[in-house]
């Protein structure tokens, strides 16, 4: 079985299909610089659907069960239901179906839910930082109050999509005195909050330590309010810590990715835009996959690429973080919203 050098699989493919984005939060792309004259990549620049199916069955057939696709904003690529139309067809490497998902920012999420549904997406994760109008206005930079995206997760759950994951990320003295509110509107809706601890992705955010405010603070504001208890991982590596209210009206999820990183488990590679393979969400440099391609390499070539690159893999960067390695001194990161959450 392909492993890497600490001994992990490749099971998940993260797929980014555009790097533009209809947002501007500041903690990912900040308007004063994706302004009108950015300049993001060029169509030709871009894996065309059959690039990305092509790699992706070879990504499967050396072990990966799970495709997210993200962006940017995945939902402004054009006809992003055919894509999932033809990721469907790979045949899973275990019994299992292959699981395919998706993580946008919700906001032409209504009018698409149907058409991706019957592409063959199984589940979207949507991200909604606050369920406060004004304070989320300010967190997607662009103003845009919460109706529209409350009213895609509607959707997506009318056609199948759920149950739907709500990712929010907590930035201190931003929307941290919303966390409560949020839970609180989704109890007993059969969508799942997760609350993410704000990371030091890419270079552009200014991340502060003290910018964080830990899961083990976020489940406790959450817990004084509506009792909550820990539950099992659905499954090894699982990202979110989970709990359930007493009650029974539901769970919520914390990512601890700064307090407690899972860098043991991780098992996803990322798919960039432009066809680069990251091994890390952190990392520096991505390899090309689409260069060789173009170039002519045949499916047998293309997979003792990417095993190579998965057999060299050593990376671990939120835990040497933790370890308070000099991360400071390190090369420029890549930023998240080229190759997705
Ligand atoms: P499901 O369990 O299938 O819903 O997927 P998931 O838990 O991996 O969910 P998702 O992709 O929505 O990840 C949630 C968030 O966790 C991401 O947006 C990131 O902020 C963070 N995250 C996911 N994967 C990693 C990772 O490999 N490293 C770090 N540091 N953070 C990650
Ligand atoms: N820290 C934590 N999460 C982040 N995301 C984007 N930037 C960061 C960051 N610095 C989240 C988005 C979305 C997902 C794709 O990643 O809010 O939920
Ligand atoms: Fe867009 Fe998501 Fe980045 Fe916000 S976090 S700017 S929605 S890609
Ligand atoms: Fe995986 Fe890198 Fe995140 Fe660690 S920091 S969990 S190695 S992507």
């Amino acid at each position: 079985m392909l492993a890497d050098q600490l001994g992990r699989p490749i099971k998940d493919l993260r797929i980014s299909v555009t790097d533009r984005c209809n947002f501007r939060c500041p903690y990912c792309m900040p308007a004063e610089i994706f302004g009108e004259g950015y300049q993001f990549l060029d169509k030709k620049e871009l894996l065309t659907f059959e690039e990305i199916r092509r790699l992706a069955a070879i990504f499967a057939g050396l072990g990966v069960n799970k495709f997210r696709i993200t962006g940017g904003e995945p939902l402004l690529r054009t006809d992003l239901d055919q894509l999932i139309a033809l990721l469907a067809d790979i045949p899973s490497p275990s019994a299992g179906e292959l699981d395919i998902t998706l993580t946008t920012n919700g906001y032409l999420l209504a009018q698409q839910a149907r058409k991706l549904h019957q592409g063959g997406l199984k589940r979207v994760t949507v991200s909604l930082d606050s369920i406060d109008d004004d304070v989320f206005k300010k967190m997607n930079g662009r103003g845009f109050g919460t109706e529209r995206v409350l009213w895609g997760i509607e959707r997506a759950s009318e056609v199948g999509l759920g149950p739907v994951k709500i990712n929010a990320v907590v930035q201190k003295g931003v929307n941290e005195h919303t966390i409560v509110d949020l839970a609180r509107y989704f109890k007993g809706t059969g969508h799942i909050v997760r609350y993410i601890e704000y990371m030091d992705v890419g270079n552009l955010n200014g991340w502060k330590w003290d910018e964080v405010v830990t899961a083990d603070e976020i489940v406790d504001r959450i817990d004084r309010e509506m009792p909550l208890e820990a539950l099992e991982p659905n499954y090894v590596g699982e990202v979110a810590n989970r709990y359930r209210y007493r009650d029974g009206e539901g769970e919520i999820g914390v990512i601890a990715s700064v307090t407690k990183p899972f860098c043991g488990n991780c098992t996803r590679a990322r798919l960039s835009t432009d066809g680069k393979v990251f091994t890390c969400l952190f990392a520096s440099e991505g390899i090309s996959l689409r260069d060789p391609m173009r170039d002519g390499a045949d499916d047998l070539e293309m997979e003792e690429l990417i095993s190579s690159i998965w057999r060299q893999r050593t990376d671990r960067y939120s835990e040497e973080r933790t370890d308070l390695a000099p991360v400071q001194n390190r090369q420029a990161k890549v930023e998240m919203f080229r190759i997705g959450g």
